[in-house]
């Protein structure tokens, strides 16, 4: 037992100094409680308050997507250059080594596969298994304006209201149907609703006019997904646009593992991101790092 004799009055209470009170750096939040935005900032890099997530869960409903055939060969060499991984917990436990420290956003849902309707998801993962992966986040879709749009946002319901419990955060995707518009008033509308049923941060496309106000309009951060394989130049165009235009960074799965040289994509990127290289820069960094490994 502690000698209660010893106990020493206290000295240095730095009277002068007001208790810190420090804003929390993520838009929309301040008012999170500890564990979330201990998560967040996992996910996000609070020096630049940007993240470079490396997304590999297409296979949930395409298969062997070009690029990730083989996730246990294309993915590790990734991992030391992104921020977050987001994959499901099929490819985390077979394909993804437990000694990896890098934050996981864990798909949540399934249901549909490239065959049928997208928009016709389920929660597929129960909370307890995403606190058993030690996920930092959990995301699903949400379909605005699809055939099965009721359901997809209460799949996202549902991960915020069970995240939420344990201090899990959820990412909501913007999905879009294959024959629905892709612009401004679309993503206002999708991103804001996402926001407004509580998702911690929404992920959704770059769209050339009018995304500074998709992003003024939703009050949590917005990363942008790549979509498809664009030439290198023109994907470090549109990752150094998004951020200029207050995009929080970049969710990127086919524009990096489909590149030539994903190793030197995901690293440029990273500098378009977190250090706002212009994009001739950043391209010159590419074709310079693929060269190096080349040999
Ligand atoms: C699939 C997803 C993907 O993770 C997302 O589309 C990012 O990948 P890409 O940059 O290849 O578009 O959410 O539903």
């Amino acid at each position: 037992m502690a000698d209660l004799d010893d106990i020493k009055e206290g000295k240095d209470f730095g009277l002068d100094t007001p208790a810190r009170n420090e804003p929390f750096f993520l838009k929309g939040s301040n008012a999170l409680d500890w564990g979330m935005q201990n998560r967040l900032s996992r996910i996000f890099n609070p020096d630049s308050g940007r993240t470079v997530m490396l997304a590999f869960d297409h296979g949930y409903f395409q298969g062997p997507t070009t690029g990730i055939e083989r996730m246990d060969l294309a993915i590790p060499p990734l991992i030391p250059h992104a921020d977050v991984l987001m994959c499901t917990r099929g490819a985390l436990r077979s394909c993804i080594s437990p000694t990896s420290t890098k934050p996981i956003v864990l798909r949540s849902s399934a249901g549909q596969s490239i065959l049928t309707e997208l928009s016709n998801e389920l929660v597929a993962v129960d909370i307890d298994d995403a606190i058993r992966l030690n996920a930092a986040a959990i995301t699903a879709q949400i379909y605005v304006g699809a055939e099965y749009e009721h359901q997809s946002i209460a799949n996202v319901v549902k991960l915020i209201d069970t995240g939420s419990r344990y201090g899990i955060p959820t990412l909501a995707v913007t999905g879009v149907g294959a024959d629905m518009a892709r612009d401004a008033r679309y993503f206002g509308l999708a991103t804001r609703i996402a926001a407004e049923i509580g998702a911690h941060y929404v992920k959704s496309y770059f769209i050339e006019d009018g995304f500074e106000k998709v992003v003024a309009g939703c009050p949590v951060p917005i990363v942008i997904a790549g979509g498809k394989k664009l030439p290198e130049g023109e994907a470090l165009e549109m990752a150094y646009r998004a951020v200029d235009q207050g995009a929080a960074g970049v969710d990127m799965g086919r524009n990096i593992f489909q590149s030539d040289s994903p190793v030197a994509m995901i690293q440029a990127v990273g500098a378009v991101v977190h250090r706002n290289e212009s994009p001739d820069n950043a391209l010159q960094m590419y074709q310079d790092l693929k060269s190096d490994m080349e040999g």
